[in-house]
């Protein structure tokens, strides 16, 4: 790790505090007072997936919103849509002109903060009108079509990581396939030369964290280092593009332009790095929880070996049931209102997708994993408003040509003991998933 000098290091310590240590002691705080918006923080740290549910039903309870002691929380799929699309209310929390002395702390702490999906200029937390030109060049080339015209390539790649594995003997299915799969379809959409890659999959793999919320001095140093390696990684393979431009979607964005103007290099920078951390940190949980939901149903199954046009509705039906993102969060910039609840300028807003995907007003008999449910598209797995996921299409492509070659070649692939979670707490996922591809009877 590259040592730090004392004000930088100074820096570092202050962003760890504000954005990780302070918010998980007033979080774990207000849960032993008996905030639910605690309570259900303290929740995701615990490996165990069940302590959530309770609460989530106790939350859905307070139509639209529970009134926490630090945010607004909902579950209710109409509020949800609404403070996501809401125009007074941004993503980005820390504020740009702050006048409060912890503003003042927080804009001082992030002057040389590495570049990371929830640092500005990230689309993640740009708000118009910078929002509204940068995201039309990158969705130019994120494209339905563009992304179809990777289904050929992905298909090969699922085919030739599944050939590779023993089909009878037991195998952890999320190092072997779920996480591979969207990793090497990334570092081709990002045209990362073959001697690069295990260096881009290493810096990827060790910033994936800088999504999640809490996390510990030492892992959040860890994630800093890696995001800068990635910076200076990228600083090079950018000019290498420019001077040498490929068939792959970075070359395109490289040179995309909207009225003779392009993007700057750290909105290239920053849009590369999401890319790769949404494929380290949600396409390959949308994987191992479709994996985990199909292995351990038959019926269902069943219905998909009958009617494979069926398979992209399944996709969305895992994103509804077990969303790889379980909320976000947006915080208003003036007085609104959301659903006819007012929300002051600054006040906190959570929104549960993983809730909103079960609230029974949108989905009837919402506990049941159904892939031929009619609405299933309805979920907000995605978000929704203008943040909506840009690699949404990618993503359903992925799910449903990774979900399909596996369950297609083999329709008994049976899941084994010893599954584990993951750690990360916005985010969900499987760390490990043993499963058998090919049982013998
Ligand atoms: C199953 C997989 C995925 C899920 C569940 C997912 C989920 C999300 C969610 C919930 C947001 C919005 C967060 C918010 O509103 O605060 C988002 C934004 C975004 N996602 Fe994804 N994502 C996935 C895969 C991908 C992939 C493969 C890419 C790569 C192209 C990607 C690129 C982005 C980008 C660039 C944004 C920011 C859009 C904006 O702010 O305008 N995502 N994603």
């Amino acid at each position: 790790m590259t040592q730090l000098s004392p004000v930088p290091l100074t820096r570092a310590a202050v962003r760890w505090s504000l954005g990780h240590a302070l918010p998980r002691t007033l979080l774990q705080r207000a849960a032993k007072q008996g905030d639910l918006h605690g309570r259900m923080f303290v929740a995701t740290q615990s490996s165990d997936l069940a302590a959530l549910e309770p609460i989530l039903d106790e939350l859905r309870t307070h139509r639209p919103f529970y009134k926490g002691k630090y945010a607004s929380v909902s579950a209710d799929n109409a509020a949800v849509r609404a403070l996501l699309s809401n125009a007074e209310a941004g993503s980005n929390f820390v504020p740009a002109d702050g006048a409060s002395r912890l503003a003042r702390l927080q804009t001082w702490s992030m002057q040389d903060a590495p570049l990371g999906p929830l640092t500005p200029p990230s689309l993640l937390v740009t708000e118009p009108p910078d929002h509204t030109r940068y995201r039309k060049l990158v969705s130019r080339v994120f494209s339905v079509r563009a992304v179809e015209k990777l289904r050929g390539r992905t298909q090969q790649i699922a085919d030739d990581l599944l050939e590779k594995i023993d089909p009878t003997s037991p195998v952890d299915i999320v190092s072997t396939y779920c996480s591979l799969l969207p990793v090497t379809v990334i570092a081709e959409i990002l045209g990362v030369p073959e001697k690069d890659r295990e260096n881009v999959l290493r810096f990827g793999a060790a910033a994936a964290p800088s999504l999640d919320l809490g996390i510990a001095w030492r892992e959040f140093r860890r994630v800093e280092a890696a995001l800068r390696e990635f910076d200076e990684w990228l600083t090079q393979h950018l000019a290498t593009l420019r001077r040498h431009p490929g068939d792959d979607l970075l070359s395109q964005l490289v040179a995309a332009q909207e009225g003779g103007v392009g993007l700057t290099d750290a909105e290239l920078k920053s849009t590369a790095g999401l890319v790769l951390a949404a494929g380290f940190e949600t396409t390959v949980n949308l994987l191992g929880n479709g994996i985990a939901l199909l292995a351990g149903d038959h019926e269902q199954r069943k219905q998909l070996a009958e009617r494979d046009d069926l398979w992209p509705n399944a996709v969305d039906e895992v994103l509804r049931v077990d969303p790889p993102v379980l909320l976000t969060g947006r915080v208003t910039t003036s007085d609104t209102e959301v659903v006819g609840v007012p929300m002051p300028s600054g006040s906190v807003m959570v929104g549960l997708l993983a809730g909103a995907n079960r609230d029974p007003l949108v989905f009837p008999d919402p506990e049941k994993f159904d892939v031929a449910r009619e609405n299933a598209r309805d979920h907000v797995s995605f978000s929704a408003g203008r943040h909506y996921c840009l690699g949404a299409a990618l993503a359903r492509m992925e799910g449903e040509v990774g979900l399909r070659t596996l369950f297609e070649r083999y329709p008994d692939l049976r899941v084994e003991p010893g599954a584990v979670r993951r750690s990360t707490r916005i985010l969900r996922g499987y760390e490990q998933l043993p499963v058998t591809l090919n049982p013998q009877p």
